[in-house]
């Protein structure tokens, strides 16, 4: 399995996140959102990205951004979250979607969550796939799909996964800094 450095993000890192959303084409907008996205309205979301008690995550396959995944507690919902990738176009079809997805299952059991929930339009084929690649049971709505994970229930081991993610991307960050 391709294993991009993975880290979570945090608001100092919010620059590059604005880089990332305005790198996605109209397409990948579409399908993250489900309705055309605009780039103005993506700088209104990207400044309330980690509202909510969102989790997000960063792929770093060439020590920028080029991945991105969120984790967000759901309201109406106990114990369930919801998820959502982007990654941009050239680095597409690689491995780093499913890799962020592992970490975002890894990242939801440790805090607890029993469910994650992911909704997609049902012509999303690629993300359909790594839903189905991750055991989610598939619920067709209108034009929708709605992806539910289990999320199993937390060990030490899937804790020192998560911990062991966080500083093999900070270990390949100090390895690739600029001289
Ligand atoms: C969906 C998305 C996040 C997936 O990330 P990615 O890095 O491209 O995905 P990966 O390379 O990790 O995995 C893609 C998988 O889909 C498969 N795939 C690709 N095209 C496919 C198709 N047309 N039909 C079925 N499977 C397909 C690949 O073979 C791969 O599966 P494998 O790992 O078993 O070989 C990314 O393509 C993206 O950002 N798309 C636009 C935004 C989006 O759709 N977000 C999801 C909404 S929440």
């Amino acid at each position: 399995m391709y294993e991009p450095a993975i880290r979570r993000l945090r608001a100092f890192d919010r620059p590059e996140i604005e880089t990332h959303f305005r790198s996605l084409d109209p397409q990948s907008l579409r399908l993250r959102f489900g309705v055309p996205m605009p780039h103005s309205t993506m700088r209104a979301y990207t400044a309330e990205i980690f509202g909510d008690s969102a989790i997000v995550f960063g792929a770093f396959p060439d020590s920028h951004l080029r991945g991105l995944g969120e984790l967000r507690p759901m309201r109406d919902t106990p114990r369930a979250a919801e998820t959502a990738l982007t990654v941009e176009p050239p680095w597409q079809n690689r491995g780093i979607g499913d890799a962020l997805l592992s970490r975002l299952i890894v990242a939801a059991r440790n805090r607890g969550f029993k469910q994650v929930h992911m909704l997609c339009l049902a012509t999303n084929q690629r993300m359909r796939h790594l839903a189905c690649k991750h055991r989610a049971e598939l619920r067709m709505t209108t034009g929708q799909i709605s992806a539910t994970l289990t999320a199993p229930h937390p060990t030490p081991f899937s804790v020192i996964e998560e911990l062991a993610g966080e500083y093999h991307a900070l270990a390949r960050a100090i390895l690739s800094w600029p001289d």
